[in-house]
Parts: C-alpha cells; sequence; structure tokens
C-alpha cells in the first residue's frame, strides 16, 4: 500500500512545520519590545539600569558633614579605607542631602570581627606588602594585655597608628632626657 510507504514522511514534515510554527508564535511572544533597536540586546536596559537608586558613594559626601571623623581618616593609615566598608551604605542614610537612616557602628567585640576582616594573618590571600596582618591572640600577648581587649582601645579606627606613633613618640622623648 502505497499511503503506508509514505504515512511516516508525512508525519515528520507536519512535526517539523507545527515545531517551525510554535518557534515563530514564540519568537513573536517572548522577544522584548525594544529588542534589536540599537543591536543584539534589549534597548530599555540602558534606561532601567541607569534609574537603578545609586547606594554606594564615594567617602567625599561623608567628608562633608562628619568634618571631625574625616579629619582623622585622611592623616592616618586608613585613608583609602571606603567609610561604607565598615558602616554600611550611602544610600540607607542620606536621601536627598538629608539624613534619614541610622547607619552601622560597630561596638565591643564586633569591632575585633571587622577589623580581622582585613587584617587576620589566616587569610593566606594578604601579602604584607600589600596589608599588615596580626594573629589572634598572639598579637594581644605580645602586647601583654588580656586577651579580652579590643582593638580599638590601642588603634583609632579612623586613624589606626595615631595613638601608638604618639605614645612611641613620647617615650622616645623621656629616653633623650
Ligand atoms: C575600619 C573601619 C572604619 C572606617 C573605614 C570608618 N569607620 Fe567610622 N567608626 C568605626 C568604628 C568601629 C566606630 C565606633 C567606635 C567606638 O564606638 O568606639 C566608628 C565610629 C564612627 C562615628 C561615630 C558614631 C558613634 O555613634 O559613635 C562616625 C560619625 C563615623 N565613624 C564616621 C565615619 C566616616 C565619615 C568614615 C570615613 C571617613 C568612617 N567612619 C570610616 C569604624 C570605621
Ligand atoms: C547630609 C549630611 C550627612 C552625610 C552626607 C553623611 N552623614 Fe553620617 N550623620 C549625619 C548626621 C546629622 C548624623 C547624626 C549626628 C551625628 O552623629 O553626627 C550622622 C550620623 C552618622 C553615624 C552614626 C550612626 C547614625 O547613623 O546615627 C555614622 C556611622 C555616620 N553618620 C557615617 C556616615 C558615612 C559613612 C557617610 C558617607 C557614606 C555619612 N555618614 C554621610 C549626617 C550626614
Ligand atoms: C577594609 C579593610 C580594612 C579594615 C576593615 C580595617 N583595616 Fe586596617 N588597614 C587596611 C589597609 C588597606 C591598611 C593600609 C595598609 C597597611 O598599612 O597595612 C590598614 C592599615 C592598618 C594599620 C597600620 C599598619 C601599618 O603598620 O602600616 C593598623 C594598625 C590597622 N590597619 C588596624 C586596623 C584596626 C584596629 C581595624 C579595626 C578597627 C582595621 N584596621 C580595619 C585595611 C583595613
Ligand atoms: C594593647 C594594645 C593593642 C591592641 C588591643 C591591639 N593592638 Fe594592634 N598593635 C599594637 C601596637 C603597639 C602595634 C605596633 C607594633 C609594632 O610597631 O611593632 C600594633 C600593630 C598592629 C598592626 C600592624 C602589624 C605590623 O606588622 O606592623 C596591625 C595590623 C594591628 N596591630 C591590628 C590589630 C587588630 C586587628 C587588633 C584587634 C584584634 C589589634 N591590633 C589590637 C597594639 C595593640
Amino acid at each position: 500500500m502505497k499511503s503506508s510507504n509514505y504515512s511516516h514522511v508525512i508525519r515528520i514534515v507536519l512535526g517539523i512545520v507545527a515545531l517551525a510554527f510554535l518557534g515563530f508564535i514564540g519568537k513573536t511572544v517572548l522577544t522584548p519590545k525594544s529588542f534589536g533597536t540599537y543591536g543584539h540586546y534589549r534597548a530599555d536596559a540602558i534606561e532601567e539600569e541607569a534609574n537603578i537608586e545609586i547606594r554606594h558613594w564615594t567617602n567625599a559626601p561623608c567628608f562633608s558633614c562628619h568634618a571631625y571623623e574625616a579629619n582623622i581618616h585622611l592623616n592616618g593609615r586608613h585613608k583609602t579605607i571606603s567609610c561604607e566598608f565598615c558602616h554600611g551604605p550611602y544610600a540607607d542614610h542620606i536621601t536627598n542631602g538629608k539624613k534619614t537612616g541610622t547607619l552601622s557602628v560597630k561596638r565591643g567585640e564586633e569591632i575585633k570581627t571587622l577589623c580581622l576582616r582585613c587584617h587576620n594573618r589566616a587569610i593566606q590571600a594578604r601579602p604584607e606588602a600589600v596589608i599588615k596582618t596580626v594573629t589572634m591572640p598572639e598579637h594581644l600577648e605580645s602586647q601583654k594585655v588580656k586577651v579580652t581587649h579590643i582593638c580599638n582601645q590601642c588603634h583609632n579606627q579612623h586613624a589606626p597608628l595615631k595613638y601608638i606613633n604618639r605614645a612611641q613618640e613620647i617615650v622616645g622623648m623621656q629616653e633623650k632626657s
């Protein structure tokens, strides 16, 4: 019988036509409106990205309102560190140039955790030439203090060598006289 010899071919052809039709419908329905306006991407994506609210900023706006901290920060070894790393994003604090939210301020034990995120020698990928690291509790033992000491009892968080340099100056002056 002739027809049965060709029925499988017809099924395949019909299958391909059906798939092509579904593909066409899929493409027209699923392709976003602005696709291809400028190139092989969605043109609206540019405007959407540009309209996302900025969450992070440089240190400059912080300096303008926090002159006291700015002055210490700019004259210490932490001058290259972003205020936001330790306090959180600008957008949680300021809207349209006014204070609208409270930023996090670490206290006590939390300060240790914060400092050791950058200064822990256990993190192998921290060459000493780039950032000085310490081992705990050896660092405190070498200073002959209890291991319950918090880092900023000796290091000002905004200029970590401020007090230590001053103390060494005083000790130096005493030795000379
Ligand atoms: C290395 C982390 C670190 C960086 C960088 C840093 N801070 Fe701080 N800051 C702290 C810690 C920790 C305290 C809390 C100290 C304490 O209470 O003893 C603090 C306290 C403050 C306070 C006082 C808040 C309060 O209620 O006591 C202000 C204001 C402040 N920082 C602003 C800034 C600004 C502005 C910058 C950038 C110029 C900055 N900080 C950079 C860690 C940091
Ligand atoms: C428009 C001014 C303004 C700007 C800009 C600003 N602050 Fe503040 N900030 C304030 C005021 C006002 C307070 C509350 C009084 C105070 O502690 O001096 C405050 C308080 C803080 C505190 C204490 C916790 C709190 O929220 O009350 C921290 C920490 C702080 N600011 C950090 C920052 C950092 C970091 C930046 C930059 C990302 C920044 N500020 C930018 C005005 C500002
Ligand atoms: C975001 C990472 C970061 C955090 C958090 C941080 N530091 Fe630093 N710190 C640095 C960098 C970077 C330097 C500059 C490079 C250097 O001198 O090692 C530095 C410098 C120092 C120095 C001077 C080292 C030297 O002899 O040059 C001390 C001390 C120090 N930090 C202590 C602290 C303490 C204490 C805290 C917590 C309050 C802290 N740091 C939090 C990154 C960080
Ligand atoms: C009892 C005071 C004291 C405390 C608490 C303290 N430090 Fe120090 N730290 C010092 C002194 C003093 C030096 C300078 C040592 C020197 O010049 O040999 C120093 C040096 C450093 C250095 C530079 C190391 C280097 O190789 O030059 C880093 C980083 C540091 N401290 C981080 C911390 C961190 C993080 C904490 C909290 C976990 C902390 N310190 C707690 C006194 C202290």
